[in-house]
C-alpha cells in the first residue's frame, strides 16, 4: 500500500488487503446500479443504502424538534450527539462539541470570518487566501477588506501548486490567518496542510482549511495538522446537503457569533443559530459508518478501534483512487487533451480539469452526456484560478470527478466516448 505524507496515524493491526473490495462498496450505492458513469463527484457524491436508510428512520420515527421530555424528541438529541461523536471520530477532533452542524461549508466560512472580522486588531489585520481556492474560501474573506482586514494572495507557481516556501516570506505579526484548501476542487492537486499549520503558528496566525473537496478521498487528523478551523460539506462525502464547522475548542470559544442571549457562549451553541437538518445529520453520521465499515471489512480481526477503522479505509481508498488517476491520467495524455493539474499520482486525488486543444468544453461535456456519462464544464467557481490559467469565466475546462467508487470499466467508456468525440471533429 502507498505510504504518503497525509496519513500520520499508523495501528499494528491493520491488514493489508489484497485487493479494494469493489464490487461489495458499490453494491452498497443504490445510485450505482444504473449504467450511467458519474464523474462529477466534485460537485457532490452518492449515498450508500445505510446513510438513506438513516435519513429515512429519522423521517419516520422522529422528525420532532430536539429538547423535548417526550421519547421522539430525546431521540433527536441522541442522533445529533451520536453525529458529533462520529464527525469527531472521522476528523480526529479531541472531543464532539469541537464540531457544529449547519446548512454548507460557505454559510460556516461566513460565520468564522465575520466573527474573525469583528475582533480583528489593525496590527494584525492580515488574512491571506490562495489563488487555488474554491472561491467560498476566497471572496468570504475578500469582502472582509470592507472591515478593516488587509487581504492578500499566496500565488500558486506556475507549476500550478501552493508552495509554503512561497507563504512564509508574506507571513508576520500582522497575520490574523491563512485561509487555504486541502486539495484543489479544481486541479486534484494536495496541500501540504501540516507545513501550512506550522508556518502560519511560527508567525501567530490561525489556520482555516477548506476540507470540502479533501474529505472524501483521504484521511484526515486535525489534531496531527495542527490546523485551527476545518470545515466540510457532507454531500461531498457520501452524505446529504449538510455542512459541518470544526475548530478548536479555545479558538471556537473566543470567536464573537449571533446567538440569542439564553444560548451557552460555547461551543457548538454558539456557532449553530436556529435549526439545522436533523435527518441530514443523521445521514452524515451513517456516512462515517459506511467508511467504518470498509475499514473493518479492510482490517478483519483487530478492528475494534474504531479510529483504526477509518484509517483503513481511508488509506485504502487514498490507494485505490491513485490507480484512478493514473488510469484517468493516461487516457487523457493520450488522447491529447491539455491537464490542469499535477502529472504524479502520488501528488493528487482524482479531480481532473483539462481542455481539448480548440474545443469548447461545454461540448466535452454534452457528448459525453449523450453517452451517459456525467462530468462538468465552467469555472469551477474558482475565478482566480480560471485567471492564473489564462481561461474565460464563461467557458473555462471540463471536469472528471472521480472517487472509490469508479472503475477502471467506467474509465474505459470514458475513453470510448473521448476517441469517438476526438474521431468525430
Ligand atoms: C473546495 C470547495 N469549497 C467550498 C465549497 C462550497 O461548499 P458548499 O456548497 O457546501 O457551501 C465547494 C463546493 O463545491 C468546494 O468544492
Amino acid at each position: 500500500m502507498t505510504t504518503d505524507i497525509y496519513v500520520t496515524e499508523t495501528f499494528e493491526t491493520i491488514a493489508q488487503p489484497a485487493s479494494f473490495p469493489i464490487a461489495e462498496v458499490r453494491a452498497q450505492f443504490p445510485a450505482l446500479a444504473e449504467s450511467f458513469v458519474f464523474f462529477d463527484n466534485a460537485a457532490g457524491a452518492q449515498v450508500p443504502q445505510i446513510v438513506l436508510d438513516a435519513v429515512m428512520n429519522h423521517l419516520l420515527h422522529c422528525n420532532v424538534q430536539r429538547g423535548g421530555c417526550y421519547p421522539k424528541s430525546v431521540e433527536v438529541d441522541r442522533v445529533i450527539a451520536t453525529a458529533r461523536a462520529k464527525v469527531a471520530l472521522l476528523l480526529n477532533a479531541s472531543e464532539p462539541d469541537e464540531v457544529a452542524f449547519g446548512m454548507n461549508a460557505t454559510s460556516f466560512i461566513r460565520l468564522v470570518s465575520l466573527a474573525i472580522a469583528q475582533g480583528l486588531a489593525p496590527e494584525r489585520n492580515q488574512i491571506i487566501v490562495t489563488d487555488l481556492d474554491h472561491d467560498a474560501n476566497v471572496a468570504t474573506w475578500l469582502a472582509l477588506r470592507g472591515m478593516g482586514a488587509d487581504v492578500i494572495f499566496w500565488r500558486m507557481r506556475d507549476d500550478r501548486r501552493l508552495h509554503v516556501e512561497d507563504l512564509v516570506p508574506l507571513l508576520s505579526e500582522r497575520t490574523r490567518l491563512v485561509a487555504c484548501t486541502a486539495v484543489s476542487h479544481a486541479l486534484g492537486t494536495l496541500v501540504d496542510v501540516p507545513a501550512v499549520a506550522a508556518a502560519a503558528h511560527a508567525a501567530g496566525a490561525e489556520l482555516f482549511v477548506d476540507c470540502v473537496h479533501y474529505t472524501p478521498h483521504a484521511l484526515i487528523d486535525v489534531q496531527a495538522w495542527g490546523c485551527d478551523y476545518l470545515v466540510c460539506s457532507g454531500y461531498k462525502a457520501f452524505s446529504p446537503h449538510m455542512g459541518f464547522l470544526w475548530g478548536r475548542r479555545e479558538k471556537l470559544r473566543s470567536l464573537p457569533t449571533f446567538r440569542e442571549d439564553f444560548i451557552p457562549d460555547e461551543p457548538p451553541h454558539k456557532i449553530e443559530a436556529g435549526t439545522f437538518i436533523f435527518e441530514n445529520v443523521a445521514g452524515m453520521a451513517a456516512a462515517v459508518d459506511y467508511i467504518e465499515s470498509l475499514g473493518a471489512g479492510l482490517m478483519g480481526k483487530g478492528s475494534n478501534d474504531p479510529r483504526a477503522r477509518i484509517v483503513a479505509a481511508m488509506t485504502a481508498i487514498r490507494d485505490r483512487e491513485q490507480s484512478l488517476s493514473r488510469e484517468m491520467l493516461r487516457v487523457l495524455n493520450e488522447n491529447g487533451a491539455i491537464i490542469y493539474g499535477e502529472q504524479a499520482a502520488e501528488a493528487r486525488v482524482p479531480t481532473l480539469c483539462f481542455n481539448l486543444p480548440g474545443v469548447h468544453p461545454a461540448d466535452v461535456t454534452n457528448f459525453m452526456s449523450d453517452r451517459g456519462i456525467g462530468i462538468r464544464d465552467g469555472h469551477m467557481y474558482a475565478p482566480r484560478l480560471m485567471g492564473r490559467l489564462g481561461l474565460a469565466m464563461d467557458s473555462g475546462v471540463v471536469r472528471a470527478s472521480l472517487v472509490h467508487y469508479n472503475t477502471l470499466d467506467e474509465i474505459g467508456r470514458f475513453e470510448e466516448a473521448l476517441r469517438a468525440f476526438q474521431s468525430a471533429r
